[in-house]
């Protein structure tokens, strides 16, 4: 699977750094033309002659080139590489890449990299297991991703445990398997997909809000089947569990809070898009009025009154925009007159097909790990699946999907 591609190196100021040449040799002997990017301090761990030797392309540390003046542009580095590996990747590194932190050629590269990118820490134990380098990893997920996680065993350090950067040939089995999956299961290979989760918050004053139930699990289950098939996935989610977020390797996710953001990040998102998945919990009203402060609970008003006004109606707003080729799939969220009501939102919304869920239905729609839907399509047809698992009914809906492409 590596034969043919173009693989990006990074290589950071880690003891681990030996490993690095390593690596290079494994990816040029699996056919994979490979250049390398150091930081400054890297080369006092492994020499530019080493890695340039082995790699067979000049070893790339500055902006530009000192003898000549000759620029090392990022931007063509980000975009020539199939796949962005930093390894290893020390603590620093993973701390700037997670704040968008710009100050070397290796992490310009990052910020311009539109492949697939690896991380592979290396550490000592104790750096690997602070709060502040978790909470950099838990970023990166977010950001898609995919941290190779170190193994445990004797550290540079003389201490035993989690922070040893993988071995060479596992990274490249690792970044193998991903090329693998890719290209064996990916039907939606090249397709870009957005899918929103969630429920929409809606603040009331500087403490309080108006939101919903929805816990985010059947989009984020949607938006794992659909990069599990190879595409290109961006989630864009409002209040989820918290527990989901950060999960799905690969998986860019787009925090939004309220029905307004949302609309904005989704019409941002929209020309680029080819299937769009909208299985938000979207309020459709929000205070009319925000306070800035704590509202104060009066004495003498036995009742309080809150305003409300309309959201925009995104999912309807996008199939306004919708161009050729693109697909928009709802959901329909009801408890009475459910075929009408689902029927009305998929020609209101310009939709290819709605997912109804009916609480009607035991074990069907917020908060839960199963649900039952019905799909209906814009040319009249009609499914109904049984009561399964919220992957399961992803797989379903993906499936529904794939067969209208
Ligand atoms: N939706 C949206 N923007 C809104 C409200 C809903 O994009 N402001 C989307 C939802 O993500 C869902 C679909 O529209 O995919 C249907 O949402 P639902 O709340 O069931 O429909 P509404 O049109 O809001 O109708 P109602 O609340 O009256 O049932």
């Amino acid at each position: 699977m590596l034969e043919g591609k173009k693989i990006l190196l990074g290589v950071t100021g880690s003891i681990a750094a030996y490993k690095a040449a390593i690596l290079v040799r494994a990816l040029v002997e699996k056919g994979a033309e490979v250049k390398v990017v150091m930081t400054e301090l890297a080369k006092q761990f492994i020499t530019p002659l080493t890695m340039a030797t082995l790699s067979k392309n000049p070893v790339l540390v500055d902006f530009f080139n000192p003898e000549n003046g000759e620029w090392n542009s990022h931007v063509k580095l980000g975009l020539w590489a199939d796949a962005y590996v930093i390894a290893p990747a020390t603590a620093n590194t993973i701390g700037k890449m997670a704040h968008g932190v710009a100050d070397n050629l290796l992490l310009t590269s990052y910020l311009s990299a539109r492949c697939p990118v690896f991380v592979s820490p290396a550490m000592d134990l104790d750096m690997y297991a602070h709060s502040a380098t978790q909470r950099n990893m838990a970023v990166l997920r977010r950001d898609g991703v995919h941290i190779i996680e170190p193994g445990e065993g004797f550290l540079a350090s003389g201490l035993i445990g989690k922070g040893r950067m993988e071995e060479p040939h596992e990274i490249v089995r690792y970044i193998d398997d991903f090329f693998d999956k890719k290209e064996q299961q990916g039907r939606f290979r090249g397709k870009k997909v957005v899918v929103t989760a969630g429920g929409t918050i809606e603040p009331i004053d500087s403490v309080r809000f108006v939101s919903n139930y929805s816990s985010g699990k059947m989009g984020y289950a949607i938006a794992a089947q659909f990069a599990a098939e190879g595409a290109d996935v961006t989630i864009v989610h409002a209040a989820v569990d918290g527990r989901l977020r950060g999960t799905l390797p690969g998986i860019k996710e787009i925090k939004t809070l309220s029905a307004a953001e949302m609309y904005e990040q989704m019409i941002e998102l929209q020309p680029e898009s080819d299937i769009i998945v909208m299985a938000a919990a979207v309020a459709d009203y929000t205070p009319e009025k925000v306070a800035d402060h704590k509202l104060k609970k009066k004495p003498d008003d036995k009742n309080f009154v809150l305003v409300l006004k309309e959201t925009q109606d995104i999912a309807e707003m996008l199939g306004k925009m919708k161009k050729e080729g693109q697909l928009l799939v709802g959901f329909a969220l009801e408890t009475d007159n459910e075929a009408d009501n689902a029927l009305k939102k998929l020609k209101k919304k310009n939709l290819d097909f709605i997912i109804l869920n009916s609480l009607r239905d035991k074990g069907a729609g917020f908060a839960t790990d199963t649900n039952k839907i019905t799909i209906y399509h814009k040319n009249g047809e009609r499914k109904v699946f049984p009561l399964k698992s919220k992957p399961e009914v992803a797989v379903d809906i993906v499936n529904e999907i794939a067969g209208c492409l």
